[in-house]
């Protein structure tokens, strides 16, 4: 007999897990259907994210970042430390255990609130009508089972868009997944694109003692960050960690041998060049993931960059099915994926679920991290929107100065006339903690004055905010 559900979840990304979670939550009869397998062949939830995504990333960075502390800033503390090296393969196993202990807690929390988690790809069939429902076959290898829900919500996420000229093997051409499993220091990284993947695993290398070099085809460096955010960076990056970053370059050919790789290329002058590498990491992009889904079957809607098309409750044109996260239009993040997972679980139980697109905080894990909610300066300028700027940098900072981090600064960016925060932009230590603070700024309305005139902790690096907030009127402190 075929299992009947509340919803059905086609995907257990951070997008999917929680919006079936919070459907059990609400008391909705809730299948999540995924189809992961770890490298071991084993079912895995959690997706991009938990498996080889955000969380296996934020632990090699925190281990390469140990490792420079170690080895450049330990001796400024007067701590000194001989033959430092570092074991690539227990580095490695700390973060497959991490991810391990992650997605197994996913599994747990499924069966805490009875959710029926089934291992397979979910293919939309066809509604029933009769009964109002909706069929998904899941499909396992040869076992193939057909399920029946109400409502559907498809959270399928995305895989890195392909190069064709540079076919990822994993070997030594290499996405996300084989950039987060390397056991050996690569003497020479390549990398192509000086996006969010390319930054951070190109700093994991490169602090670890890679020969970095970072290929980004457009003109300028982070086009989604504020211009003088990522100027700032690309200064940083370079002078401080190291990469070698060239934009405006376009790839010509490339070619495979025993000993190495060759990237050709002709750089923003119009010379040609040629890279040789020992690993390329491709990362130019990701691609939203509606493989196998079954859309033709059911005449679900696609947008033109082949993402689900949804109204601004992620709602399909198809009636009871949704779909957030990756595979629909915003930003790629998984705290977005997240809050559209528990938005559309309360608005299929009734309640008035909302997704404020404005408001989703970015952050760049490097070193120093880039953080960012709302405006940036050349969105409001080619807006025409009249603003006002307040700036403040780490280096005036007391608790910066005993990290011994000040690079980078904090900028506030307010309306001309009403003073209302319109973006919030950071460069600097653990700023992916303080953006929280510009968030709920954002989120409630504020002023910049609000922000100016609420009390800061000191010694912290919120007072860079706070004084941030202050310069925006002239009436900065300490500098
Ligand atoms: P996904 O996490 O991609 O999950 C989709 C799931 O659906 C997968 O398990 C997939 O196997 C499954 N699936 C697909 N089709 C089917 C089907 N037909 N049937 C059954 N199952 C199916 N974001 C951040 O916010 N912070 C970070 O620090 C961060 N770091 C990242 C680092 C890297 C290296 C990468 C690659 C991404 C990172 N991201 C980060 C982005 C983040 O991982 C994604 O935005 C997030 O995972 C999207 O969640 P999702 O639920 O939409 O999809
Ligand atoms: P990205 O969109 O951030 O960057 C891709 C870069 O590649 C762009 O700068 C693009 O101009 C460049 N590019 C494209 N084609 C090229 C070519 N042929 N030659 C040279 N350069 C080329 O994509 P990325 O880094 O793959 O990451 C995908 C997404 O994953 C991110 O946009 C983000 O949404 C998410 N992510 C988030 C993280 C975080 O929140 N900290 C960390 C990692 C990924």
């Amino acid at each position: 007999m075929t299992q009947s559900f509340d919803v059905a979840v086609i995907g257990a990304g951070p997008g999917g897990y929680v919006a079936a979670i919070r459907c059990a939550q609400l008391g909705l009869n809730t299948i999540s259907i995924d189809e992961w397998e770890n490298s071991q062949g084993k079912a895995s939830l959690g997706g991009t994210c938990l498996n080889v995504g955000c969380i296996p990333s934020k632990a090699l960075l925190e281990s390469s970042e140990n490792y420079e502390r170690a080895a450049h800033k330990f001796s400024a503390h007067g701590i000194k430390l001989q033959d430092l090296s570092i074991d690539v393969p227990v580095m490695i196993a700390r973060k497959d255990k991490i991810v391990s202990s992650f997605t197994g807690g996913i599994a747990m929390l499924f069966r805490k609130n009875k959710i029926t988690a089934m291992h397979g790809r979910g293919t939309l069939l066809k509604s029933n009508n009769e009964r109002e429902a909706w069929q998904v076959e899941v499909k396992n290898g040869d076992k193939v089972e057909v399920v029946e829900a109400k409502h559907i919500i498809i959270a399928t996420g995305s895989t890195p868009r392909l190069l064709s000229m540079a076919p990822v093997d994993n070997e030594r051409i290499l996405d996300n997944v084989g950039a987060l499993a390397l056991t050996e220091i690569p003497q020479r990284l390549g990398v192509i694109g000086a996006g969010v993947i390319g930054l951070e695993m190109g700093s994991v290398w490169r602090r670890l003692g890679s020969e970095v070099t970072i290929l980004e085809s457009l003109p300028a460096f982070l086009s989604a960050a504020d211009e003088q955010i990522a100027k700032e960076a690309q200064k940083i990056f370079t002078k401080e960690l190291g990469l070698l970053i060239q934009t405006g370059i376009k790839i010509s050919a490339i070619r495979s041998s025993n000993e190495s790789i060759t990237v050709e290329y002709t750089d923003s002058q119009g010379e040609l060049l040629k890279l040789e590498v020992d690993k390329l990491i491709v990362a130019v992009g990701r691609v939203p993931n509606t493989s196998g889904l079954g859309a033709e079957n059911v005449g679900l809607k696609l947008d033109g960059h082949g993402r689900i098309e949804v109204d601004g409750h992620c709602r399909t044109n198809l009636s009871n099915v949704y779909a957030v996260g990756d595979v629909v239009r915003g930003p790629m993040l998984a705290h977005k994926a997240s809050e559209e997972g528990s938005a559309v679980a309360e608005i299929i139980a009734g309640q008035a679920g909302h997704v404020d697109l404005n408001t989703i905080p970015w952050v760049i894990y490097t070193s120093p991290e880039i953080a960012w909610v709302g405006k940036n300066e050349q969105e409001l300028k080619s807006a025409g929107v009249q603003y006002k700027v307040g700036q403040f940098p780490f280096m005036a900072n007391g608790r910066a100065r005993a990290l011994g981090e000040t690079s980078g600064f904090v900028k506030v960016i307010a309306d001309a006339d009403t003073d209302r925060i319109l973006g919030i932009h950071m460069i600097g230590p653990y700023v992916s903690e303080m953006i929280s603070e510009a968030v709920v700024a954002m989120e409630f309305a504020a002023s910049s004055e609000d922000i100016a005139r609420i009390v800061h902790a000191h010694p912290s690096l919120s007072e860079v905010l706070h004084e941030a907030a202050l310069s925006l009127d002239k009436r900065a402190l300490h500098i």
